[in-house]
């Protein structure tokens, strides 16, 4: 019988502590490989120069910065979060980029950005909602898309915990949010299909149990 999970299962609000170093926690939990892998990452997103980004579940800034590096003036970043902590650290950080911009904003919640950006990007954010959320997300990410634009999704592939190389089982078993249990075994390609997504791409890292997926907004009536 599959597990029903609820809004109390969530991790990813974080705060305290955890948000104020959450950048070094993420470099020592990977033995420092975090600043590569994440490089990596905007590079794979292909980000052109004019670029509009929404970046939901924004964190500490350091990837609007990253991702900053590779836009004009005339690209620009807003990045939304709930977090007081992270979004204070992200606005110190991007404070000399005049193309972003951070706001206070539940993203589960719906909002009024229509067909403006080109990319959409979300990172080790999804896992962490339950399944009506992240629909709710998804809703919000198509309409605030081009058409044509891109969803970009960092954050755990696709597999069965319970038959993972054992870090990684000890990770979902016990420190990983439930919900990220939920999130892996669903068919994020098909559910994307249901959305107005389509034409994928996936680029994969530390052994495949991390993925960058891209998922274009079809014009209606577009295949996939
Ligand atoms: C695991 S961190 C990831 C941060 C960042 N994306 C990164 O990869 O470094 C999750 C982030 O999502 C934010 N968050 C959690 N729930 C949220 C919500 N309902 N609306 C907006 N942001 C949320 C948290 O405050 C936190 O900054």
């Amino acid at each position: 019988m599959s597990q029903i999970y609820d809004r109390s299962d969530s991790k990813v609000e974080i705060e305290g502590f955890e948000a104020r170093h959450y950048d070094l926690l993420m470099n020592l939990i990977t033995a420092g490989t975090y600043p590569f892998f994440i490089r990596r990452v905007v590079r794979d997103m292909a980000i052109q120069p004019q670029d509009a980004i929404l970046d939901l579940g924004s964190g500490s800034g350091r990837n609007a910065c990253l991702m900053a590096r590779h836009l004009s003036d005339a690209g620009r970043i807003v990045g939304l979060d709930i977090g007081v902590e992270m979004l204070a650290q992200a606005r110190r950080r991007c404070r000399h980029l005049p193309n972003v911009t951070m706001e206070k904003q539940r993203i589960e919640e719906t909002l009024h950005y229509r067909e403006e950006f080109d990319k959409v990007f979300t990172s080790f954010v999804l896992h962490g909602f339950v399944q009506e959320d992240r629909l709710r997300i998804v809703e919000n990410v198509y309409r605030a898309l081009r058409p044509g634009g891109q969803f970009l999704i960092l954050d755990y592939d696709e597999f069965e915990p319970e038959g993972s190389f054992w870090p990684v089982r000890y990770a979902f078993r016990h420190l990983e949010c439930p919900l990220a249990t939920d999130f892996v075994r669903r068919d994020w390609k098909a559910i994307l299909c249901e959305q107005g997504f389509g034409h994928f791409l996936a680029y994969r890292y530390y052994f495949g149990y991390l993925r960058l997926l891209g998922a274009e907004k079809l014009e209606v009536g577009g295949e996939g």
